[in-house]
């Protein structure tokens, strides 16, 4: 279904049932089967417009699949995303790596600062099933929930109302993370103070005050205004992210393997796309906030890796976490 737009925002179980009335049976009344999408970003990012063309794809190689994409955590942030997935009340969600650490440690791998050299490395291993198929279905049983792959977050840096050279810059300043323990302690490592936060309040938490700084892609740092907020960004460079798309499993089940097959066929092109896409819109996006006002500065690289890179030895602390890291890293181009 293209071009939606949903003016009401209600709130996540109200809205999914809603959403559950509102589309019927689905294939019953002929009318198609479109994947409800919970997403956080805007119309613009590289994400919806990935998700937009998949169900452009499955529309013309599937029996009625397509996709509706509810954009600007319409259904909620992501937390509430990943419930609603769960339960069946969305089909697919994007959720940034940090949500999935809670349902299985071994996500936080994949989250560490430095275990991706750069976007083509990441979504290498990502897409290795040799090394992630068992990730991608370990919240299955317990969930209901399988994860797709991913889509390139590219390299995250801090940004405040003064360019920042060295983690001391940092010192005493309340830094917006996403919410896990190895974000606030990712914080730590840049020299200030973690403040969890969802994406959507961001905004306006740098704004009041509530955070001093952010850590984000370029991506997101034009596509969300917050260069008017907060117009100082550094390249600490500290973490390639990932965001995840999610689906129901029991949906994922219940497609025939032909429909099946296409859904994979479109999916990777899609991801294949996003990537693609990745790097025009970081360009983009480093031109448009220039224009807002933004000044982009370099840092001091070597004051931030040691505390950086020592994050994993305090963050894998079990076998089959070190199995992934090991996997990852010798996957790094020589
Ligand atoms: C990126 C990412 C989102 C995530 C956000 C955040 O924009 O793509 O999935 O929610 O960062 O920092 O919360």
């Amino acid at each position: 279904m293209r071009n939606r737009t949903i003016t009401a925002v209600v709130a996540g179980a109200t809205t999914a049932t809603l959403l559950l009335a509102a589309c019927g049976p689905g294939f019953a009344d002929g009318e198609g089967r479109p994947l409800r999408i919970a997403l956080n970003q805007s119309e613009a990012h590289p994400s919806y417009i990935a998700l937009d063309h998949l169900g452009e794809a499955l529309a013309e190689t599937t029996e009625g699949y397509d996709t509706d994409i509810y954009p600007n955590e319409t259904l909620g942030a992501q937390a509430e995303a990943l419930q609603l997935v769960s339960d069946g009340s969305v089909d697919m969600a994007v959720v940034s790596g940090p949500q999935l650490e809670n349902l299985n440690p071994d996500f936080v791998v994949f989250n560490l600062p430095r275990v991706f050299d750069d976007v083509e490395h990441q979504m290498r291993v990502i897409h290795d099933p040799e090394i992630t198929g068992d990730l991608f279905s370990s919240l299955e049983e317990r969930n209901n929930i399988t994860v797709l792959g991913g889509f390139t977050q590219g390299a995250r840096s801090v940004y405040t109302d003064e360019p920042i050279e060295t983690p001391a810059d940092l010192a005493g300043k309340q830094i917006r993370v996403q919410e896990s323990d190895l974000q606030l302690a990712m914080a730590r490592a840049l020299g200030g103070i973690g403040t969890p936060l969802a994406y959507g309040e961001l905004y306006t938490g740098l704004q009041s005050g509530v955070v001093d700084a952010a850590e984000n892609n370029e991506v997101s740092y034009f596509t969300q205004r917050h260069f008017e907020v907060a117009p100082y960004w550094s390249y600490t460079n500290h973490l390639v992210g990932l965001d995840y798309i999610i689906i129901n499993s029991d949906l994922l089940a219940s497609m025939t393997p032909a429909d099946r097959e296409a859904f994979d066929a479109a999916f990777t092109a899609a991801h294949e796309e996003h990537t693609q896409l990745w790097a025009e819109a970081t360009q983009e996006a480093i031109e448009g906030a220039t224009a807002g006002g933004a000044t982009f500065s370099e840092v001091d690289d070597a004051a931030f890796a040691e505390p950086l890179e020592a994050m994993a030895d305090t963050f894998i602390t079990t076998d089959s976490q070190r199995a992934l890291y090991d996997a990852a890293r010798a996957a790094a181009q020589p």
